[in-house]
């Protein structure tokens, strides 16, 4: 364990997780945000080091998403996961604000969520969903759906304590009956 492991678990300041909900519909009250609660409940039940949850709703307007994915990393986020706005309609703008903001690209994230999903639904190839590094947080796409949260969260959570740790955040664990965590170099 290094300096930059001080963790959650070994009294360290819990870790911030920046849940960011895209949506035109639940950013002007037209119906409750579903995918905002639906990570927070899967990160209730995966992660074991304490963390808390900033969660903020948005538009699905470019500069709103990079703007606020901008505001959750210069706050300390070490993961940041949004929900929606990753189809292929014209409003759908999440992976653009991504890319736009992250200074490095990790295409695999979105690769292994579109495999697995395409085992759910045939539609999970409209998902453009990506990941990337942006100011010291890991920022994962995933789709607007509610029960695509888990099963897209499911093709990867294992190697994200590693690549949190890779960028320098805190040491994040998780319950091994959910979710093993996987480090190759422990
Ligand atoms: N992935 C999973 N695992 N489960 C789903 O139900 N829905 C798909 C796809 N990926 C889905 C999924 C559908 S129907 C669409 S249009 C795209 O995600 C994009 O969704 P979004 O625009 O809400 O992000």
């Amino acid at each position: 364990m290094t300096d930059a492991q001080t963790s959650a678990d070994r009294g360290g300041p819990p870790a911030l997780i920046g849940i960011l909900t895209v949506s035109d519909r639940a950013s002007r009250g037209d119906y409750d945000d579903r995918g905002g609660p639906a990570i927070r409940a899967y990160l209730e039940r995966v992660l074991t080091s304490k963390w808390r949850a900033e969660g903020i709703v948005v538009a699905d307007e470019q500069d709103d998403v990079a703007d606020a994915l901008r505001k959750l990393a210069a706050e300390g986020a070490c993961l940041v996961l949004t929900t929606g706005g990753t189809g292929p309609a014209p409003r759908d703008v999440t992976p653009e604000a991504t890319e736009s903001v992250c200074s490095r690209l990790l295409p695999g994230f979105g690769e292994a969520m579109r495999a697995t999903s395409l085992q759910f639904v045939p539609t999970a190839i409209l998902s453009r969903q990506t990941a990337g590094i942006c100011d010291g947080a890991l920022v994962i796409n995933l789709p607007g759906q509610p029960k695509a949260i888990a099963e897209c969260l499911d093709a990867v959570f294992a190697a994200v304590p590693y690549c949190v740790d890779l960028i320098g955040g805190p040491f994040l664990t998780t319950d091994p009956a959910h979710i093993e965590a996987f480090r190759p170099r422990s």
